[in-house]
């Protein structure tokens, strides 16, 4: 999908299908009240006859109206424009790619940044360019016989007055935003039969193949031994797919600049282990790999907008299964940093590879450590499939975290990271325990990692409730790929 931006008369462009918003009450917008001069009041007529009264996210598809040089002219109801909020403009765009998606038009042009809309046209760019993505995201590729790709191909977004640059800026920003998201979806969909470790490495090399600016290493199971990563290993031990540490380097500021460092967790498949998950939804464990996969999602956005500072990407991946090998409730193991950890329910996987990723991060002189991690079912009860969980060791990053989420609309709640929940994790046996029981389990996790965090600037992002959707719509989101770019895209702005 191509995106452009650019000024013009509506009934001037030619295209597949030129979009105008219609107001509450069958109000025309700026836009639609040119086209309907320059089509003898067909627009008018439609609304007399009361086909669209321009009630929010509806949408009317006309055919070869005269005087107008685009195929077909898509009317969008806006609502009332004292309504149009950041959800109702969302349901407005997605109805709007909806119906574009359901007609033949290979190339549209969009009039929706001006006037009631473009309040803020830059949000408006965003929501839009995600809209389109999702409408053309195809998640049968192993079908037999998979969908038909998209016909919708480029999308123009136009408008009356001259677009700025900074308007151009986040449009492209946008497309490498949704290009990352893709990347992340289709990683997540993939079962973990074939997106293994080894399958996560291998993409993460291709990005590194594919963008100069990125370099990708891998360390293996007998490296991981040598730094003493007994935390991370321990996971892995009843697998028969090799572990896997995956870095990679993004340099788009001098080498002397200190990074910002994104560890994501990469289950590849989290059945429990030992302490073995219930049967209903097992598979959507395939998902436990959407921290990794906001990873290399986000890295490959920044590389194509060519972002000016530096991002590393950890990516600590294996799976988590029951055999002889595997470790058992009570075991106890020693992590990188030297801090002893009692095993008492081995699903409580994710912690364990994470503390060794974050503390391996240290090597890189980080500005700032952000993991991202599908960690606890707690935050879904918590938080439900709206935000995703968020903890920082400093109220300036929770602060810049929780404002990417509103402007990319990838929203963060900030949960606390308090002294007075540490006890829980108290071990009789080891320096602590990796689970807190049931109250608060989605905090004493964070509290759990926030013991490998102290050298750094640090956020926990516990993305469980929203990397994936269930039911029928079942399919990764590609959050929080927006977010994690909207704040990167925020740290190269002049302060
Ligand atoms: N990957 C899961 C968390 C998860 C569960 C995410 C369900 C989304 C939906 C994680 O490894 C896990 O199993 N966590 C346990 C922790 C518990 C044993 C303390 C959980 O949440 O039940
Ligand atoms: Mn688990
Ligand atoms: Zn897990």
């Amino acid at each position: 999908m191509e995106f452009s931006i650019k000024q013009g008369s509506p009934e001037k462009l030619k295209s597949g299908c030129v979009v105008v918003g219609v107001f509450d009450g069958g109000k025309l917008s700026i836009a639609a009240q040119a086209l309907d001069k320059a089509a003898k009041h067909a627009l008018s007529d439609v609304i007399a006859r009361g086909d669209m009264n321009g009630k929010a996210a509806s949408t009317l598809l006309l055919q070869k109206l005269p005087g107008v040089a685009a195929d077909r002219v898509l009317l969008v109801g806006l609502g009332k424009a004292a309504e149009l909020n950041n959800k109702a403009i969302s349901e407005i765009l997605r109805a709007t790619f909806g119906a574009l998606s359901g007609s033949p038009a290979k190339d549209a042009v969009l009039y929706l940044i001006d006037e009631g809309v473009g309040k803020d046209a830059a949000w408006v760019i965003k929501q839009a360019v995600f809209a389109a993505a999702e409408q053309t995201f195809r998640a049968d590729s192993l079908k037999s016989k998979p969908s038909k790709p998209a016909t919708l191909k480029d999308i123009t977004f136009a408008s009356l007055e001259k677009p700025s640059a900074t308007l151009k800026t986040v449009l492209d920003q946008a497309a490498a935003t949704a290009h990352g998201m893709d990347l992340a979806k289709t990683l997540g969909n993939l079962p973990g039969n074939i997106c293994t470790p080894t399958y996560l490495a291998a993409k993460a090399l291709a990005l590194g193949k594919s963008h100069k600016s990125i370099k990708t290493t891998v360390l293996e199971e007998k490296d991981m031994q040598k730094l003493g990563m007994g935390s991370f290993l321990s996971v892995t031990r009843g697998s028969e797919q090799p572990a896997k540490l995956i870095t990679l380097e993004y340099f788009g500021a001098a080498k002397t600049q200190m990074p910002i460092v994104l560890v994501g967790k990469g289950i590849t498949f989290d059945t429990g282990g030992i302490s073995l998950k219930p049967g209903a939804e097992m598979d959507e464990m395939k998902y436990d790999m959407c921290g990794a996969a906001s990873v290399l999602g986000t890295l490959q956005a920044v590389a194509e907008m060519g972002l000016k500072l530096n991002v590393v990407g950890v990516i600590p991946t294996c799976e988590n299964m029951p055999s002889g090998k595997a470790t058992k409730p009570g075991d106890i193991v020693t992590s990188m940093s030297g801090q002893t950890i009692e095993i008492l329910n081995t699903d409580a996987e994710g912690r364990l590879i994470l503390c060794d990723a974050l503390t391996y991060s240290k090597k890189f002189n980080p500005d700032t450590v952000i993991d991202i991690a599908t960690l606890t079912g707690a935050c879904v009860i918590a938080l439900g499939h709206v935000a995703s969980g968020m903890f920082s060791n400093e109220d300036k990053l929770a602060q810049e975290l929780l404002a990417a989420g509103e402007q990319s609309h990838d929203r963060v709640w900030q949960l606390p990271l308090w002294e007075d929940y540490q006890p829980l994790l108290d071990s009789n046996f080891a320096d602590m325990a990796n689970i807190g029981g049931r109250a608060g389990g989605t905090i004493t996790a964070a509290c759990f990692l926030a013991r490998f965090t102290k050298d750094y600037r640090w956020a926990h992002l516990d993305i469980a409730g929203t990397a994936w959707l269930s039911g029928k719509q079942k399919g990764s989101t590609g959050r929080p790929v927006p977010l994690l770019t909207q704040y990167l895209i925020n740290r190269t702005a002049p302060k």
